[in-house]
């Protein structure tokens, strides 16, 4: 969308998410809150059927609409993008498509990585020898990457932001250290992309994965793969299918071709559902200025974080605020009580092993921050 549209502010974001003055939603980290734009947009997939039999073009035309969208929300090209369905599915195509072979077969992970995608690095131990910065804190700093990231490394993997807490690394120095020394870098922006500003091009990491679930506003299904330089694909892909063909509808089954763009990770069908969820989230996204969105983010964090560090709850936050992402993480023993507790309240939360996630958005008000910070207060 043009710079010139005007954009939503904040309050004028929220009047899209009808259920939030009800039921404030502190759940973003795992699920974005329903805008009305999703709700309408499923109703025009059901259209799609009733109106033709076998909607393969329209739904193939949101398939691309799909990876435009994605490519123009993070400052990249349309062939650029691979349409995959989980960021699982991502992680193993980049993996598989780098060749291990030789003295430089180290990948670099962290404690801060995503369940499965350092499942699927790990999954690669016959081939991969797997490097893992320790320490939830320690990882938030490229010093404690950086003696770890040689010329024997060939992929480093970092988190935009961590799914642990909601904190940010500093992904950008990683970066220029991994390329000074030969070695390629995937992102996975999973959490924050959608709230934390993100330019591919500018941190100019290789990869880049995300779904479209949580802060991109979307639902589950759907995962954008960016890769710098399609062309520079060591190993052509082992997982494969049809729409990972030069012309997927030429139907010929012996014949194992790849494009010269990102289409050559994909598999087969696309899920359309999610892609015309993953649509609905992006134009929404494309409604507000990420630099508001995120700056209002920051202010309702740090005015959260102090009050409940005032009620007496121990955070799990970084002391330098750069390193802080759009989630306050509280320290619990039960997790899951407090979640369900304020879900009595209408109060969406995220617990995961001994934190509670409370994450913000654009639409995140003042008033929904008293509210938690008013029920918290009673769970002392
Ligand atoms: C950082 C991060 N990466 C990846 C995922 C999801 O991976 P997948 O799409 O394979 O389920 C999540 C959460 O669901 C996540 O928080």
């Amino acid at each position: 969308m043009p710079d010139s549209v005007v954009k939503l502010s904040p309050a004028q974001f929220r009047q899209h998410f009808p259920a939030l003055d009800a039921a404030p939603h502190f759940a973003s980290c795992s699920q974005g809150a329903l805008s009305d734009h999703l709700a309408h947009t499923m109703q025009q997939l059901t259209a799609s059927l009733m109106k033709e039999q076998a909607p393969w073009g329209t739904w193939m035309d949101k398939v691309e609409e799909y990876r435009a969208r994605s490519a123009f929300y993070f400052g990249a090209e349309a062939d650029q993008i691979a349409v995959l369905n989980c960021a699982s599915e991502a992680a193993f195509q980049v993996v598989t498509s780098l060749d291990w072979a030789g003295e430089r077969n180290q990948l670099v992970t962290s404690d801060l990585e995503f369940p499965s995608i350092g499942n699927v690095w790990r999954a690669q131990a016959q081939a991969i020898e797997v490097v893992n910065v320790r320490g939830l804190s320690e990882a938030l700093f490229a010093e404690n990457w950086i003696p770890l990231i040689t010329e024997r490394t060939k992929l480093v993997s970092v988190p935009w932001v961590s799914y642990v807490n909601g904190t940010r690394p500093d992904v950008e120095t990683i970066i220029a250290h991994a390329h000074s020394v030969g070695a390629r870098v995937i992102v996975d922006a999973y959490q924050g992309a959608g709230v934390v500003p993100l330019d591919v091009a500018q941190i100019d990491c290789d990869f880049m994965m995300t779904g479209n679930l949580k802060y991109m506003l979307g639902l589950p299904g759907i995962a954008s793969l960016y890769v710098h330089d399609p062309r520079s694909t060591e190993i052509p892909a082992i997982l494969t299918g049809w729409f990972g063909r030069v012309n997927p509808f030429a139907f010929n089954a012996d014949r194992i071709d790849f494009p010269d763009n990102a289409r050559r990770f994909e598999v087969g069908a696309h899920a359309i559902p999610s892609a015309y969820a993953g649509v609905a989230g992006l134009d929404m996204l494309d409604r507000v200025n990420p630099h508001e969105i995120w700056n209002h983010v920051i202010e309702l964090r740090e005015t959260l974080a102090e009050e409940l560090t005032g009620l007496g709850y121990s955070l799990d936050q970084p002391s330098d605020p750069s390193h802080r992402g759009p989630q306050v993480a509280i320290i619990s023993d039960d997790p899951e009580r407090l979640a369900t507790e304020l879900a009595r309240s209408g109060i969406g939360t995220s617990p995961r092993g001994s934190r509670l996630r409370l994450s913000l958005h654009g639409y995140s008000s003042e008033q929904d921050v008293k509210t938690l910070v008013a029920a918290l207060a009673g769970l002392r």
